[in-house]
Formats: structure tokens, C-alpha cells, sequence
């Protein structure tokens, strides 16, 4: 009879196999020998199971000769018979843990050579090296459940999208710019030398372009690339579940993303999320929080301050909110952190104002309550007793509170030093759940600004992107360019406890708003012909209103393995540096391609090597 290459998988057999010839097949984790018998850890995607070679079982002799020449990750077949492990030797961790194979026939597949680190749950070793032999990381069983989970929570979008009379269709990686905020990735062109095509950093006009043609309702699990500065949870190349619909408002869109949520934290975690989700405009975002994307787990909510110190003869404040008047935005605000001051020592406030900095605030001024609500900062001297009785009563503090303030003539620098803060500062007296996703605060951020202006560059960004529409009852300003600074889009992003997981906007969908916004961008006539000639024109053949949402895959399944780094949940990520260690890339290329695709390369001093 011919043999089957395997009966079982090594995470399949328990004691009630007992009895049962089988044939398992995988690697060899662990070898130990013990009184002329060898026992080994055998390993694959559904488990481990402990296989013996033993010459005393009847049949096992020349199988166990055999296994004297067995390492580690060898890969093997084994024959024998589930039987029960001896008495103090069971492992309660394991499926498998109350029985073992009585090995009869052994055989080896191939043979490896020792790995440059154990293949092990923790492990060591620097992430590099895992990276370069990213095929041994991928044997650890973290990554395994990592991207068994990524597949099933793609399948759960996809039932549920394709439920709701979603198509998936794939859109062109070979294409033109689609700007998302980021620089593009190009790839040049054999066929038309000297021109290039831009890798999509989302289908958003694709996407677009297909509610033009009528698809109404679609869906993709589509790459996006974008050359930006990379962090733990951005890679240059990530997915999204990227999603449009026409004839549609955020009454349709947002019950169907809350359902997709709710599906995959009933499958995944076995936790009932309540829907709907909480709902916040952007404006009240930043000012309890100072973030567009809220953990609403803990409070530290920010205090605006400026009424308080409207008067103030410190000067740091004065200044802050009289350059304010002159235009500007700015304010005094704080976070309170609550009977903890005796736990800052000056050396950790040093550290928070570091931190601060790094988010543009000039300082950070804290405020510690002593007992008879004396209060102890450097700039005490400065406060008149009616300045100190205020802030005490209206900041409810109490001995023991201390009070960390940030004041610019722009609020921008209040809200994201400040709310960069509130998390450090969560972080370090432990108010951020450890197990985030047991705990979903899901969080609808609505009512984003339409534009940003930037100073420096002296011109207005989208603050989604080019596409997104401004409010219909702002229509007829934005055509005349008025109130620009005060626009409200329908845009919205989907957070989740401090993470953005998506975002998505009500698009423009007649030509001319869409000239206009080009226009508000800074692009001239020929800049916007050459780019996005094409989508305006197309917008002018019947465009149905139409809206849509991207959620970050990567960030989507991160959350809900409970690691922080995306890397973790994609099978071969790019280092933070944007390369490729494994395979090696990018890499030069030879002088003929180069020529084919004429090209000629300008070597630069990259100063860091
Ligand atoms: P946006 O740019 O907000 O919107 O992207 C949507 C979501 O994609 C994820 N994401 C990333 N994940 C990993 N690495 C990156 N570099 C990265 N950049 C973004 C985030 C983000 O919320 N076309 C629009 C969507 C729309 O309007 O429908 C878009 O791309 O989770
Ligand atoms: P200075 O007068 O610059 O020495 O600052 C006195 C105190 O005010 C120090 O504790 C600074 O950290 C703090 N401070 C300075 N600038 C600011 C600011 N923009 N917002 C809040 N505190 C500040």
C-alpha cells in the first residue's frame, strides 16, 4: 500500500488517538536524548508533537539508528503509533501535550544547516538578522498566528463587503501619480524612455473612476505605496481595504465598517463590541485631547487656560496669547495629572520638556499643588492670587495634582505637544490598558477641515487629500474662495484606542469644484492638465455622488495581535530604513537597463554611510 505523506498535523492528536498508527510530517524543533532515547519536538503550522525513537519499541530499532544523524530544523516524515506519555511527563501547554509517536519509520526530507538563531516564540536576537532570514523568522509560531490571523480577518471583510453587494476589483499598480501626502515611488518605462509611471499611493481616482463607470459598490485589498518617512506602524508598501461606494452618506458607510469591526473582534477576540461607535468632530478632539486620533481609555484630558491668564505677568504666557491676537491661534492649555506629583522629580520634568520640544513648545511649564493649595513652578511668582484661586477651582486640584501647560501663539504647537504628552505621560504612570484590544474604544472622528495652511510654504494642503469634498452648504464659498480656513469637509477617520485605522472623506464630484481645488492647492492650469486632466474630464460624463473609506490592514490586524510593530503582521516587511534585507534590495542595476530605460544615474554622497 502506498504510503500517505501525512495523516496528521502536529498540532492535531490528543488521547483520544490513542491506539492509532499516523504519519506527521515538519520540522525538528528540539532534539534530546535520554538513556538511548531520543525524543524530538516536531514542529509545523498547527502545533508540536513529541516524537519517540525508541530502540525497545517493537519495530523502532532501525528507526531510532536512523535519527542519531536528526538536527534541529532537518525536515522529516515519521510513522509509529500515538501512545500516551509516561506518567509526569505530559505538558498541560500543548494540544498534543498527553500523548507522544512511538517512532517505526522514519524519514528524512532534508537536511538543514544550524539556523543563526532559534526558532523560537522569543527570541533575541536582532531584528535585522531576522529580517535577512525572514523564512526562519516566519517558522516561529508569532509570526504563524500573526499571518493566520491577517487571512482571517481578510476573509471576514471580505464576506462581509461581498454580503453588501461589494465587487472586488484589482486597479493598476503601473500608473499615475495619486497623491496621499507622500512622495511617489516611479518606475520607469522601457516602451516610452525618459517618462515614468508612479506606483498608486492608493487607488483613490482608480476608485473613483470606478463609480464613474457605474461599479457602485467596490472593494480591494490593495497595495499602496509611499515613500515617506517610515515608523512602527508605516511601511513604504502596506495594504488597505480600500472601499467606494456611490449615492451614499455616512449614515450607509459608517454601519458597515461597524459591523466589519464588530464581526472581527467576535471571530478574533471573542469580545462584543457595541455599535454604533462613539462619534467626535475633529474640533473637539483637539481640544480635549490635542489629536485627531483620540485613546479615549484614560483622561488627561487638555484645560484651556488662556482665560485665566488672560492678565498674566509671566511672560512666557503674555506673549503667547498677545502674538495670538495678532492673528493668530494660539492659547494656554494644560494636562493635569492627578496625585502623582511627588512622582516627577525635577530630572523627569527636564525630560517631559525635552519631549515637548520635539513637538515645537518652547518650554513646559509645571505647576505641583502643595498642602493649603500652595502652589510650588517657576513661574509661582508670577501669579496673583486671583490668577491661583481660578486655576485651582476651575481645574478642581487638589493637593498632591500636578499641572503640565503649554503656551504658543499657535495652537497647532499647543494641541501636538500637549496631546503627545497626555500618552507619554499615560504611558508612565500606567493609565494605557495593556491588552488594548480587549478594551476597543472605537471612535469616529467627523467634520475634519477641508484645507490646512501651511506658513513656511505660504498655500493651503488638503488635509485628507485634493478629493475630498467641502460641505455641501460651503459649496458656493469655496467656488468664490471665501472662508477657506474655517472649511468642513465630510471626511471622517475610524480610531481605535489612539490608532487611526482608516480614513475616508464624501468626494467631489462635479469638474469644475475639482478645478477649483487644484487651484486652492497651487497647482496651475498646465500642472493640473497634466496631471489630473483626465479625472476632471471625466468627472464631466454623468459622476454620481460618491464616497469611501480606506482602513490600514496592517494597523487593522497590529491591533488585533496585540503587537505594536506592523512589521510583525506582514510576511516580508521592510526594515525602518526602507530596505529589503533578505533579498537585498533596492540594489543597483546593470548598465544595459539602465540604458534600455534611459537612464543615467548620479551617484550622491549620502553622508551616512
Ligand atoms: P489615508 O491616507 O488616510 O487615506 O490611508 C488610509 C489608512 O491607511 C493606513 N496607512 C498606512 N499603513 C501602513 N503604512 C503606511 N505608510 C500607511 N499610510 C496609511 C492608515 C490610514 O488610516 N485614499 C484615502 C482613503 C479614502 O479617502 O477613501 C487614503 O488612502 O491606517
Ligand atoms: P523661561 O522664562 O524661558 O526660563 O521659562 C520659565 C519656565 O516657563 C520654564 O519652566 C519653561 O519650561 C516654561 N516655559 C517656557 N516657555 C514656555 C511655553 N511656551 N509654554 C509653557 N511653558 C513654557
Amino acid at each position: 500500500m502506498e504510503r500517505v505523506v501525512r495523516t496528521h498535523r502536529c498540532g492535531d492528536l490528543t488521547s483520544k488517538d490513542l491506539g492509532q498508527t499516523v504519519t506527521l510530517c515538519g520540522w525538528v524543533a528540539k532534539r534530546r536524548d535520554h538513556g538511548g532515547v531520543v525524543f524530538i519536538d516536531l514542529r509545523d503550522r498547527y502545533g508540536l508533537t513529541q516524537v519517540v525513537f525508541d530502540p525497545e519499541t517493537s519495530g523502532g530499532k532501525i528507526a531510532h539508528e536512523k535519527a542519531s544523524v536528526l538536527r534541529t530544523e532537518y525536515v522529516i516524515q515519521v510513522q509509529g503509533e500515538v501512545r500516551k506519555r509516561p506518567e509526569g511527563q505530559t505538558n498541560e501547554k500543548l494540544t498534543t501535550g498527553e500523548i507522544e509517536i512511538a517512532v517505526t519509520e522514519l524519514e528524512i526530507f532534508s537536511k538543514a544547516q544550524t539556523p543563526p538563531f532559534p526558532i523560537e516564540e522569543e527570541t533575541e536576537v536582532n531584528e535585522n538578522v531576522r529580517l535577512k532570514y525572514r523564512y526562519l523568522d516566519l517558522r516561529r509560531p508569532m509570526l504563524q498566528k500573526n499571518l493566520v490571523k491577517r487571512s482571517q480577518i481578510t476573509q471576514a471583510i471580505r464576506k462581509v463587503l461581498v454580503d453588501h453587494d461589494f465587487i472586488e476589483v484589482e486597479t493598476p499598480l503601473l500608473y499615475k501619480s495619486t497623491p496621499e501626502g507622500a512622495r511617489d515611488f516611479i518606475v520607469p518605462s522601457r516602451l516610452s524612455p525618459g517618462e515614468f509611471f508612479a506606483l498608486p499611493q492608493s487607488p483613490q481616482t482608480l476608485k473613483q473612476l470606478l463609480m464613474i463607470g457605474g461599479m457602485d459598490r467596490y472593494f480591494q485589498v490593495a497595495k499602496c505605496f509611499r515613500d515617506e518617512d517610515l515608523r512602527a506602524d508605516r511601511q513604504p508598501e502596506f495594504s488597505q481595504i480600500d472601499i467606494e461606494m456611490s449615492f451614499v452618506d455616512q449614515e450607509v458607510l459608517f454601519p458597515m465598517m461597524e459591523a466589519m469591526m464588530a464581526k472581527i473582534w467576535k471571530e478574533q477576540l471573542g469580545v462584543e463590541v457595541k455599535t454604533p461607535f462613539l462619534r467626535m468632530p475633529y474640533e473637539e478632539a483637539m481640544n480635549r485631547f490635542g489629536s485627531d486620533k483620540p485613546d479615549i481609555r484614560f483622561g488627561l484630558e487638555l484645560q484651556d487656560l488662556s482665560e485665566i491668564f488672560s492678565q498674566s505677568d509671566f511672560k512666557v504666557f503674555s506673549q503667547a496669547l498677545q502674538e495670538s491676537s495678532r492673528g493668530g491661534t494660539g492659547s494656554i492649555r494644560a494636562i493635569v495629572v492627578p496625585q502623582k506629583a511627588k512622582e516627577f522629580s525635577r530630572k523627569d520634568l527636564d525630560e517631559l520638556q525635552k519631549f515637548t520640544s520635539q513637538y515645537g513648545a518652547k518650554g513646559l511649564l509645571w505647576i505641583k499643588v502643595n498642602q493649603g493649595e500652595e502652589l510650588q513652578s517657576p513661574a509661582a511668582k508670577f501669579f496673583t492670587d486671583t490668577e491661583k484661586k481660578q486655576l485651582i477651582s476651575s481645574l478642581s486640584l487638589k493637593e498632591g495634582d500636578l499641572v503640565l501647560c503649554v503656551a504658543d501663539p499657535k495652537n497647532k504647537v499647543v494641541f501636538d505637544a500637549l496631546g503627545a504628552l497626555r500618552l507619554e505621560v499615560a504611558e508612565k504612570i500606567e493609565l494605557v490598558p495593556k491588552e488594548g484590544a480587549k478594551d476597543p474604544r472605537f471612535l469616529w472622528v467627523t467634520d475634519f477641515p477641508l484645507l490646512e495652511y501651511d506658513d513656511e510654504t505660504r498655500r493651503y494642503y488638503a488635509l485628507h487629500h485634493p478629493f475630498t469634498s467641502p460641505k455641501k452648504d460651503q459649496l458656493s464659498d469655496f467656488l468664490e474662495g471665501k472662508n477657506l480656513d474655517r472649511m468642513a469637509a465630510d471626511a471622517y477617520d475610524l480610531v481605535l484606542n489612539g490608532v487611526e485605522l482608516g480614513g475616508g472623506s464624501l468626494r467631489i464630484y462635479q469638474s469644475e469644484v475639482q478645478q477649483k481645488m487644484f487651484e486652492i492647492l497651487g497647482m496651475n492650469e498646465e500642472e493640473v492638465k497634466s496631471q489630473f486632466g483626465f479625472f476632471i474630464d471625466a468627472l464631466k460624463y454623468g459622476t454620481p455622488p460618491h464616497g469611501g473609506i480606506a482602513l490600514g490592514l496592517d494597523r487593522l490586524v497590529a491591533l488585533v495581535c496585540g503587537v505594536k510593530a506592523i512589521r510583525d503582521v506582514m510576511a516580508f516587511p521592510k526594515t525602518q530604513k526602507g530596505t529589503d534585507l533578505m533579498a537585498t534590495s533596492p540594489s543597483v542595476v546593470s548598465p544595459e537597463q539602465l540604458a534600455e530605460v534611459g537612464i543615467s544615474v548620479i551617484r550622491m554622497n549620502s553622508g551616512d554611510e
